[in-house]
């Protein structure tokens, strides 16, 4: 059977928008469940600003909470140097960098142009090299933006490319606020397998709209195998006006699984954890 792989950013991308911030116990209990249920992949938090997200502010204590292990990829979320540095000083398996294919969205999230953005990059990427960990990209806003509209492909491509120049082993093109159609997706994924291998490249949808799964058939149609999602649809991200819930990960392993793609994940095991952080935001 041919495999899919899910990345689970629950803990990060599904938890940094809720109003409540969930503690510190609550969100390890929720990786170890997590872990249990097969995740290979796991974002667990993001060493950014706590003065911006206050929701990840425990970020190092949640990093040290989470155990390495065989096979276990851990990532985390990081905006400059500072965060690389004090991620792999408590030990990772992979840094994940983010930007956008919106000025006007990168300007509200990070703070900085683009092409700043990328700058800050740089010594991220060669501190991942130097420690032999992963380094993925995310290019958000690449289909649409909740301040600047439509998304040209190839300002999403540009972005997707400066990021695989930089180092990126994986970039995962997001429609941030789940408002993009099957088509544009289409659209976006024919030209990105067509200028990078597919396996470089995945796809992070949100569900606003419902149209995440029509975008999964089209990434999967052109290639794509690597999709990421939040336990339980949870999550938004604070900068992105709209921004729903992410792709329940229950949702994304079904469909999957029935397009005939083995995901490697324990079904009773994704239940029980998906009714855990159901009543951790309830
Ligand atoms: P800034 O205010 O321009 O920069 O923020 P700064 O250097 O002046 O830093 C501000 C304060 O944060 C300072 O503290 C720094 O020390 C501290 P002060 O001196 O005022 O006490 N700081 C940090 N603290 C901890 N870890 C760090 C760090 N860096 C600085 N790494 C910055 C610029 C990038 C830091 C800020 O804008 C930021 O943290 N933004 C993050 C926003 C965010 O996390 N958004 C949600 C995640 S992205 C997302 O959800 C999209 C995604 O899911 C894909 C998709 O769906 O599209 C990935
Ligand atoms: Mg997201």
């Amino acid at each position: 059977m041919p495999t899919a792989t899910i990345v689970e950013v629950g803990p990060r991308d599904g938890l940094q928008n809720e109003k409540q911030i969930v503690p510190t116990p609550q969100k390890l209990e929720l990786i170890r469940l997590l872990r249990a249920a097969g995740f290979t992949r796991l974002e667990v938090t993001a060493f950014v600003s706590p003065k911006w997200v206050p929701q990840m502010g425990d970020h190092e204590t949640v990093l040290r909470g989470t155990a390495p292990s065989e096979g276990l990829i851990r990532s985390v979320l990081v905006p400059n140097e500072r965060g690389a540095l004090l991620a792999l000083a408590i030990g990772v398996e992979e840094l994940a960098v983010f930007t956008s294919a919106s000025e006007t969205f990168a300007k509200k999230n990070i703070n900085c142009s683009i092409a700043e953005s990328l700058q800050r990059f740089r010594p991220v990427a060669s501190l991942a090299a130097r420690h032999g960990v992963r380094l993925r990209g995310y290019v958000s806003c690449s289909v649409e933006c909740p301040y600047e509209g439509q998304i040209a492909p190839e300002a999403a491509l540009h972005v997707a490319l400066a990021l695989a120049d930089l180092g990126c082993g994986e970039i995962s093109l997001a429609d941030t606020i789940g408002r993009a159609r099957s088509e544009q997706v289409n659209a976006l994924m024919r030209i990105a397998t067509s200028a990078l291998p597919t396996e470089k490249l995945a796809c992070h949808f949100h569900d606003t709209h419902g149209h995440a799964l029509d975008n999964v058939d089209a990434a999967l149609v052109n290639g794509i195998r690597i999709f990421d999602s939040a336990v339980a649809g949870l999550g938004g991200c604070p900068y992105a006006p709209g921004a729903a819930g992410n792709l329940s990960t229950i949702s994304l392993a079904t469909f999957l699984e029935k397009a005939g793609y083995s995901t490697g994940l324990n079904s009773a095991r994704l239940k029980c954890v998906e009714d855990f952080a159901r009543q951790l935001v309830a």
